[in-house]
């Protein structure tokens, strides 16, 4: 009984203790572009340790390995380039709203390409060129438009080349060779202005920038070998 009296006039600081861990708890807590990259971390699940120091008690990302913010402590760069990297990325990288550069290439990830990083629209570069990424170019990535580099050569990528990205004006480099793409390249907007060297190694692209007629199906008019990006050209 006597217990209980006690435990009833403890109960008004048993609260506030807790409100005061709450405020200190959100005060503390980590920017909400470290939880977006606690995430991309969280989706690794291999690399050559470079993710070590990563560490959720820091109160924001800025120092971390391949990261570097504006004056905002926003993050604008990415870059973890030839890392043994495996795993996929987190759709979550779509939270990091102010990211300028990514640059992921020459690692070992899988699983498809984020339509939400179709959500970062200030983004100038993209480099995921030397993964095992799959699935389809995300239709999305035409709202990326300060664009200047996409390269995603070297994936596993189907599909088509969707026609949004002729809406990149921005864009002046741009590979997506050695891909498993089909289909014509979108000849109307920004795609026009980039040659063979863009467009290699794919199974049946075909378009006026390779050369490669498309028939009616929207396939390359002569039958051609899996890797043959210049066949027998029937254009013009
Ligand atoms: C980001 O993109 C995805 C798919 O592209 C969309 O579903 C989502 O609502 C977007 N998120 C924000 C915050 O805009
Ligand atoms: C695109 O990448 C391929 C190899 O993946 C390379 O051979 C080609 O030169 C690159 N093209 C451009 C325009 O950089």
């Amino acid at each position: 009984m006597v217990y209980y009296q006690q435990l009833k006039c403890l109960r008004p600081m048993l609260l506030s203790i807790l409100l005061l861990y709450i405020v200190l708890q959100k005060a503390l807590a980590i920017t909400p572009d470290g939880e977006a990259l606690l995430s991309f971390k969280a989706a690794i699940v291999g690399s050559d340790g470079v993710l070590l120091h990563w560490n959720q008690e820091d109160p924001d990302p800025c120092g971390w390995k391949g990261v570097k913010c504006d004056a905002m402590k926003r993050v604008v760069f990415l870059s973890l380039p030839y890392h043994k990297l495996s795993g996929s990325i987190s759709p979550d990288i779509g939270k990091l709203n102010h990211l300028r550069i990514l640059a992921l290439h020459n690692n070992n990830l899988y699983g498809i390409l984020p339509p939400e990083l179709g959500n970062c629209t200030e983004l100038r570069a993209i480099y995921l060129q030397g993964n095992y990424l799959g699935g389809s170019i995300p239709a999305e990535y035409g709202d990326l438009s300060e664009l200047e580099s996409m390269d995603i050569s070297s994936n596993s990528l189907s599909g088509s080349i969707p026609s949004s990205l002729g809406k990149l004006t921005k864009l002046s480099t741009f590979n997506v060779s050695t891909n498993f793409l089909v289909g014509p390249i979108p000849s109307d907007g920004v795609l026009i202005k980039f040659i063979e060297n863009s467009f290699v190694g794919n199974l049946r692209l075909c378009g006026k920038q390779i050369n490669v007629a498309c028939n009616e199906r929207g396939g390359p008019s002569t039958s051609q070998s899996p890797d043959s990006g210049r066949g027998q050209s029937m254009w013009g």
